[in-house]
């Protein structure tokens, strides 16, 4: 996709590699600098290495290791992007995990996990970056929600109750924010080729690369306009 990010500066949360590699990569191509974060230092250090190439027009890619659902750790990580980047002007929420179980075998354990991640470190960025924006003038948040907190599915209940409650909470924060200039939007993927829980790559799943041109295209649209959802599942999903 076709568009210019020159002199923004943008951080993708979860971005060692499947959805959040793939938008880091589009966001270097069209010209932004990139902020990752994973929980591994050495996924940290090998994405900054693969996505390095893709920064060729004065930008840069920079990483650090921090787990989204440690305030401590999200701050710190805010610390280092103020650090290395000037200024900000672009957050993608895209870190998540999916643990799928039936109910009656779904740890406490497991439970904690998806909601810690799924939602609670969207809101500990998310409260990063918003004073950052209104310092600025503006910003934009893109969340990587799912489809799955549309449709509930038998399985699902942290993972649906993490994404239900992600789009709720992304809808209220557009509302909260908009007159500062800040635009907040939320991608629905279906199925997607990566290794996200027991997934993996299927001819018929959408590309991590078709999210990222989903995300360029959000970024692009005027100032006057924001696509505030978007839902995009596989053509032809497996029967
Ligand atoms: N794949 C799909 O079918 C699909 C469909 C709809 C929506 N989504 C959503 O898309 C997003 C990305 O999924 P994906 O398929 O790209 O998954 P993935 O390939 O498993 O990648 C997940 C990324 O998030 C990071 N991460 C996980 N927990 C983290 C934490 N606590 N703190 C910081 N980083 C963390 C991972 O790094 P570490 O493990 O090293 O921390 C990794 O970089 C998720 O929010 C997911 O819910 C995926």
């Amino acid at each position: 996709m076709n568009v210019s990010l020159l002199h923004k500066n943008a951080v993708v949360t979860g971005g060692t590699r499947g959805i959040g590699f793939a938008i880091a990569e589009a966001l270097l191509q069209a010209g932004a600098s990139v902020a990752i974060c994973g929980r591994s230092e050495s996924d940290v250090d090998r994405a900054v290495k693969e996505l390095a190439p893709f920064a060729s027009q004065g930008n840069k890619v920079v990483g650090r290791p921090a787990d989204v659902t440690r305030r401590e750790q999200v701050s710190e990580f805010f610390q280092f992007v103020d650090a290395s980047l000037d200024h900000l002007d672009i957050l993608i929420n895209n870190a998540g995990v999916g643990v799928f179980a039936n109910i009656a075998e779904l740890t406490p354990e497991q439970w904690k996990q998806v909601i810690d991640t799924n939602l609670n470190g969207v809101y500990f960025c998310s409260r990063e970056a918003i004073p950052r924006f209104r310092n600025r003038g503006g910003g934009f948040i893109i969340n990587i929600s799912s489809l799955a907190g549309k449709n509930a599915f038998s399985g699902g209940t942290a993972y649906n109750a993490s994404k239900f409650a992600l789009n709720g909470f992304s809808e209220a924060m557009m509302l909260d924010v908009r007159y500062d200039n800040i635009r907040v939007s939320t991608i629905m993927p279906g199925s997607v080729a990566t290794n996200f829980g027991s997934g993996g790559a299927a001819d018929w799943k959408i590309a991590p690369e078709d999210i990222a041109d989903v995300v360029l295209m959000v970024l692009s649209m005027p100032e006057r306009t924001l696509i505030s959802s978007v839902e995009i599942r596989p053509s032809k999903p497996k029967k």
